[in-house]
């Protein structure tokens, strides 16, 4: 027993110097995995902000794991973290990760997803997330015409409750050309059988979502078109409209339905402008993104902890429900891009770089 006391004085006195020698760490940032270029671009927009600030920053990455996004929650607060700045990799589990970090009296902002179901979660700083949904929607039925146009429908993971977001948005907008048949949906039962109702509950989404879920997986997205056209009628297939959470499920979908010969044409939606699909905009295999400006999300971030840090009064603008509490937001706007302004609004505006696309 002694020995052990001993050995663990030991090991508090090694850890409390490894953390002096690397000096306190002041904000703690968590994004859930660097195998999706989103994240990846987060981590390099809040990277370009370090110079600003001579608080220390460490940012971590989950690897799509909530285990993994615990340990990493609690390594930060063995680094003495007062702010976490974290995307929960699955938003109900990660409630237990944040309420450690509240407990220790740490300022908890979710940022992009929120964290549901607890109130350890001081701010949300998001983008409008039910407005990505309403472009994504409103593209497909602006570009639609007559009736009977065959729909296909895709979501995010269940675990984010931004999908339920973006589904939300998406449906205000198609719904009502569903239902005077404009679409038809083509690959949910669920949506079929709900296609009357303007306002569907959080559990009619999930049924909904539950058919059509990518997981934000690329694979599993590329897996499920490839089922629905397997299981799709010549009469479901011809001139199609798909509507896509993101870029890189839009990217694996596209490709599914480019290799269908009976696919005369589609029109599919994205999300967050990545460098693979604005070249698929350029080249005509991936009709819009909705652009998600990270470079505003990450400056609202940084603020809103440097403000926590010295004190200052934080300003929000609106509130988020999560199931216990109303989270006290910061939105971001979101801005539609096609082949019609892609050139300005990625290149021209100074997003990415010219050099990293092949123009016609
Ligand atoms: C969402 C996020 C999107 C997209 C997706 C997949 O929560 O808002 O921008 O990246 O996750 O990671």
């Amino acid at each position: 027993m002694k020995k052990l006391i001993v050995f663990m004085v030991g090991l508090v006195a090694v850890m409390t110097l490894a953390a002096c020698g690397r000096g306190q760490v002041h904000i703690g940032i968590v994004l859930p995995t660097n195998e999706e270029p989103r994240w990846v671009q987060d981590e390099q927009r809040f990277r370009d902000l370090l110079d600003e600030t001579s608080y220390n920053v460490e940012i971590l990455f989950s690897e799509g794991s909530s285990a993994t996004e615990r340990s990493n929650v609690e390594s930060l607060i063995a680094q003495g973290i007062d702010v976490l700045i974290i995307t929960a990799h699955d938003g109900g589990a990660a409630a237990a990760a944040v309420e450690l970090a509240k407990a220790e009296g740490i300022t908890v902002i979710a940022y992009d997803r929120l964290i549901t179901d607890t109130d350890a979660v001081d701010y949300y700083v998001t983008f409008d997330s039910v407005a990505v949904g309403e472009a994504q929607a409103q593209y497909l039925v602006d570009q639609a015409e007559g009736t009977g146009n065959p729909l296909y429908l895709y979501a995010g993971a269940a675990s984010d409750n931004n999908a339920f977001l973006f589904f939300e948005g998406a449906w205000n907008i198609l719904q009502p050309k569903i239902a005077d048949g404009t679409f038809y949906v083509v690959n949910s039962s669920q949506a079929v059988a709900l296609q009357d109702q303007a306002e569907l509950t959080r559990d009619q989404m999930a049924n909904i979502i539950g058919q059509i879920t990518t997981d934000w997986n690329f694979n599993t997205a590329m897996n499920l078109a490839d089922a629905h056209l397997t299981n799709a009628s010549a009469a479901d297939k011809g001139d199609v409209f798909i509507l896509a959470p993101n870029d890189g499920t839009a990217r694996a979908i596209a490709n599914t339905f480019e290799d269908d010969t009976e696919i005369t044409s589609y029109l599919i939606t994205g999300q967050d402008a990545e460098i693979a699909s604005i070249q698929y905009i350029i080249d005509g295999r991936q009709s819009m993104t909705v652009l998600k400006d990270v470079r505003v999300l990450v400056q609202e971030a940084f603020n809103m902890a440097i403000n926590v840090l010295e004190g200052n009064t934080i300003e929000t603008t609106g509130s988020y429900h999560n199931g216990e509490i109303d989270v006290p937001s910061v939105q971001a706007e979101v801005l539609v891009v096609d082949q019609d302004n892609v050139i300005e609004a990625i290149i021209e505006s100074g997003y990415w770089d010219e050099d990293e696309f092949e123009l016609e």
